[in-house]
C-alpha cells in the first residue's frame, strides 16, 4: 500500500529509547541539544509580536504565490542593511527552510538525481531529498584548526545527475562560515557545471566573533537559492515563516523564478497573519539577537574555562551558530559515550554520528541553553 520512499525504519534508536525512559522515571534531564529557543529563558516582546498577529487585513484573502508584498519587502529591507539589493520578484516566501529545500528540489531533480551536501550536517537533509526521491551524495568538510571544504573531494562526488550543491552557511553542527575564497571557488565551480548553490543562511547573523559574514544571496555567477527565515534569526519557529533568495545569471534565474511561482502557486502555503507581522517580527529580531548571541558566548566561555582543567576531550572551532563540536579522545563509540552520558549522568547530547561525522568521538552540544543548567551538564559531561 505504501511507497518505498516511506519505507522507513521506524524503529526507536537505543538513544531515544533510553531517553524516553530516562523520562518516564521521573528523573530530572540536563539537556544539551536544546534548539528550541522559545524554551530557554529569552524574553520576547510578547505585546507586540500578538499584536502583529491580529491585524484587521487577515480577515481578507488575498493570495500571492511568491508572498505578500509588504512581507517580500521586509524581507528585501533586510537585505539591503547589508548592502544587498534584492529585487522584490526574486523572493518567495515559504513556511519553513525545510519546505524551501523541497520546492528547489522538485524544481532542480528528476527522480534520481543528486544533491551534493556538506559532511558533517544538519541531519534532516536526508529525509528533505528522500520525499522528494533525490539522492544525497555527500561531499566532506575537513578540519584543520578550522573547517573548510575539500573541492578535489567535492568535484570527484560531481555526476552527470548531479543538479545542487548545498551550503550551509554557517553550518550546524559544525559552526563554520563559507569562507570568501571557498565562496568564491564554488560559484565559479557550479557556473562551469550547472549546478545551482543551494546556501541555507538560517544561522547567518550568529557570528561569534569578526563581521558579519557575506550572504550568498549578492551572489550573482551562478544559479543560487539563499535560504533563511525567522525560526533562527528571530528565534521564533513557531511563525513558519521562512524565505529563499533567487540569483545568477539570466536566463536562467528568471526561468528558476517562473517555475517555483508555479509550484508556490500550487501549495499557497503561507498564511495571512504571518506574513502581515513579518515586518514587526523581523524588526524584533535585533533584540533577540543580543541575548543569543550573548547566552551563546557566555556558555562557550564557560565550557572553555571546564575544558581548560583537563586534556581528554577538546572544542573544536567555531565561528558562528548556536552549536559546539567536542572531541573526545580514544572514545570507542560516540553512541555509547551518549547512552552513558545519559544514564549515568542525566545528560543528554547528541552523538556525532547523528550529523554523519567521518569519525567516532564527537558529541554536539547545544549553547543555547539556560548558563546555570548548562554549567552543571557540563561539569558532568567532564566528570565521566
Ligand atoms: C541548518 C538548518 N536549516 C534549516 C533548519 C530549519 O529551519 P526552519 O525552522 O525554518 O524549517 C534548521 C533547524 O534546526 C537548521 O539547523
Amino acid at each position: 500500500m505504501f511507497s518505498k520512499r516511506t519505507n522507513w525504519n521506524l524503529e526507536p534508536n537505543a538513544l531515544s529509547e533510553a531517553l524516553a525512559q530516562h523520562r518516564a522515571s521521573g528523573k530530572p534531564l540536563l539537556d544539551l541539544t536544546v534548539s528550541n529557543p522559545t524554551a530557554c529563558g529569552f524574553a520576547y516582546a510578547e505585546a507586540a509580536i500578538l499584536r502583529a498577529l491580529a491585524k484587521r487585513e487577515s480577515l481578507v484573502y488575498e493570495p500571492d504565490p511568491r508572498g505578500l508584498q509588504s512581507a517580500r519587502s521586509a524581507v528585501a529591507a533586510y537585505y539591503a542593511e547589508r548592502g544587498i539589493v534584492v529585487p522584490l520578484d526574486s523572493i518567495l516566501l515559504i513556511t519553513g527552510t525545510s519546505e524551501a529545500y523541497s520546492f528547489i528540489l522538485r524544481l532542480l531533480c528528476d527522480p534520481g538525481d543528486e544533491i551534493l551536501v556538506p559532511e558533517p550536517s544538519y541531519p534532516l537533509l536526508g529525509f528533505l531529498a528522500g520525499i522528494e526521491d533525490v539522492e544525497l551524495v555527500p561531499y566532506p568538510l575537513v578540519y584543520d584548526d578550522g573547517w573548510r571544504m575539500d573541492f578535489p573531494a567535492l568535484e570527484s562526488a560531481i555526476s552527470p545527475r548531479s543538479r545542487s550543491v548545498v551550503v550551509i552557511h554557517p553550518n550546524n553542527p559544525t559552526g563554520h562560515y563559507v569562507g570568501d575564497r571557498d565562496a568564491d571557488c564554488l560559484a565559479a565551480l557550479c557556473a562551469e557545471r550547472d549546478l545551482a548553490i543551494l546556501a541555507d543562511e538560517v544561522f547567518l547573523d550568529f557570528a561569534l566573533e569578526g563581521p558579519s559574514r557575506p550572504s550568498f544571496a549578492s551572489r550573482h555567477d551562478a544559479l543560487t537559492f539563499t535560504l533563511s527565515g525567522l525560526s533562527k534569526l528571530a528565534g521564533l519557529p513557531q511563525m513558519k515563516a521562512s524565505w529563499m533568495v533567487v540569483s545568477g545569471p539570466e536566463p536562467a534565474k528568471q526561468r528558476a523564478l517562473d517555475r517555483l511561482e508555479v509550484i508556490a502557486d500550487t501549495f499557497l502555503s503561507m498564511n495571512a497573519p504571518v506574513q502581515l507581522a513579518l515586518p514587526t517580527l523581523l524588526a524584533l529580531r535585533p533584540e533577540f539577537e543580543r541575548q543569543l548571541l550573548a547566552r551563546v558566548r557566555a556558555n562557550l566561555a564557560e565550557l572553555d574555562r571546564q575544558l581548560a582543567a583537563q586534556s581528554r576531550c577538546r572544542r573544536l572551532k567555531i565561528e558562528g551558530g548556536w552549536y559546539a563540536v567536542l572531541q573526545v579522545a580514544d572514545a570507542a563509540s560516540d553512541e555509547d559515550l551518549a547512552l552513558q552520558l545519559l544514564r549515568e549522568k542525566g545528560v543528554y547530547v547528541h552523538p556525532g554520528h547523528f550529523y554523519d561525522f567521518s569519525a567516532e568521538g564527537h558529541l554536539v552540544v547545544s549553547l543555547i541553553g539556560r548558563e546555570n543548567e548548562f554549567a552543571e551538564a557540563v561539569r558532568r559531561l567532564l566528570s565521566l
